[in-house]
């Protein structure tokens, strides 16, 4: 305390401890009102607002890693962690998050996700995984988010879509794969998603050829329950590009159930290896680069000639068509060749019945003649009654 306001003499004693006992208690409730007032406030991961709605925004913040999760206040909804730079995230990163409802990851360097990331996040409703570099999905990566409606995972690298990474999804409504580097999906790893309504698969390089048949036949039944699908523009085979899947005729795809007859079963378009008809994939590789998930083409001899093969696929593709349509044509002309024949049998027969009754009747008429005159007409309508019961 400055001297002087200390007060002279004895009697101001009591004055200065009244005041620092005023302070104190002051300095102690606003203490205590700190500690009300700030743990909400501090429980919040630095770098990050937290809202009173429940929301965790930390996007754009340069980060390299998760910001602490223990400081997420209990009972977050939202956490928003887009535009930074997270490049890897552990597999229980996400552990003990199970209120949220929406996580946005997109904008980042995200390669490859552990399985069952997103094991505790049963009311995740939104995923956003758009824009980060994705090459493979675990198939169990989506593991525990059974209530998920909304999935975006466009603008990365993915080349397939493993059989069961959806298996779980049973509730999501709206999907987007678009700009990735898939060529075909199957369609057992969609068919789980009972309540699809949106599906984005634009931006990606299909290979409109026997893998992705079944898929169109189930984006067909997609659609016809009332779906939307944005656009499946084919960039392979060469006389397709540019076109959408969808507006190809089924019969040109003919072809791919005589592969599989040929093929024994069919497995062979099931698994998505067997089924690839000789020249549909390395013929027709603009880049000259070999898939790599085509193994079988560098021992086949296919690959000799590079401008002329597409039209000799394209010839194959439509033979099974145009013998198909020989065979029903020698099969008319044959029943069209039977009934004539038929025709003509039952004509010769008449024939036959009628000129042998005109004989016969020419005999009797031969023998009456020399006896009667006027029993002739009689004779003769007689006969005509005989003839025509005969015919
Ligand atoms: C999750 O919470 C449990 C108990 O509530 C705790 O033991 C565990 O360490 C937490 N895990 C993480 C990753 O925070
Ligand atoms: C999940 O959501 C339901 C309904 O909104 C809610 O009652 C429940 O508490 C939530 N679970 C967690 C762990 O927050
Ligand atoms: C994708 O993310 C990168 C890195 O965050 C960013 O620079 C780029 O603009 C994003 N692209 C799009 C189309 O959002």
């Amino acid at each position: 305390m400055p001297p002087h306001t200390l007060p002279p003499g004895g009697r101001g004693l009591p004055l200065p401890t009244a005041a620092t006992h005023l302070a104190r208690s002051v300095f102690l409730s606003f203490l205590c009102l700190l500690a009300v007032l700030l743990p909400p406030a501090s429980s919040c991961p630095p770098s990050c607002l937290c809202s009173s709605d429940m929301v965790v925004d930390c996007r754009g913040r340069g980060l390299t890693s998760l910001p602490p999760l223990h400081l997420l206040p209990p009972g977050s909804r939202s956490f928003l962690l887009t535009n930074n730079r997270l490049s890897s995230l552990g597999a229980s990163a996400f552990a003990n998050l199970s209120s949220l409802e929406e996580l946005d990851l997109s904008n980042n360097y995200l390669d490859n996700l552990p399985a069952g990331l997103f094991r505790d996040m049963s009311n995740l409703t939104t995923l956003n995984l758009h824009n980060n570099s994705l090459t493979v999905m675990d198939r169990d990566l989506f593991q525990g988010l059974g209530a998920i409606q909304r999935l975006d995972m466009s603008l990365n690298g993915l080349s397939s879509i493993p059989l069961g990474l959806m298996d779980e999804l049973q509730s999501l409504r709206w999907l987007s794969l678009a700009g990735n580097r898939l060529n075909a999906l199957e369609r057992a790893a969609f068919e789980p998603l009972a309540n699809l309504q949106y599906l984005e698969l634009g931006n990606n390089p299909w290979e409109c050829d026997c893998n992705l048949r079944d898929f169109k036949h189930w984006m067909e039944w997609l659609l016809y329950r009332g779906g939307k699908v944005d656009a499946v523009e084919c960039t392979l085979p060469k006389d397709l590009r540019g076109r959408d899947i969808r507006s190809v005729p089924v019969e040109m795809f003919n072809y791919c159930l005589q592969l599989e007859d040929e093929n024994g079963g069919g497995e062979g378009s099931r698994s998505g290896q067997k089924g690839i008809p000789p020249c549909s994939r390395n013929a027709f590789n603009p880049s000259g680069t070999t898939p790599v998930t085509d193994n079988t083409a560098d021992d086949s001899p296919s690959n000799t000639g590079g401008a002329e093969a597409p039209s000799e696929c394209v010839r194959a593709r439509y033979r099974p068509v145009s013998v198909r349509r020989a065979i029903g044509t020698v099969v008319i002309a044959g029943v069209v060749c039977g009934i004539v024949c038929i025709m003509m049998v039952a004509a010769a027969a008449y024939g036959c019945i009628y000129a042998s009754l005109m004989a016969k009747y020419q005999r009797e008429l031969k023998k009456r003649q020399p006896l009667m005159g006027d029993g002739e007409a009689d004779g003769e309508d007689r006969e005509e009654k005989q003839i025509s019961s005969v015919a």
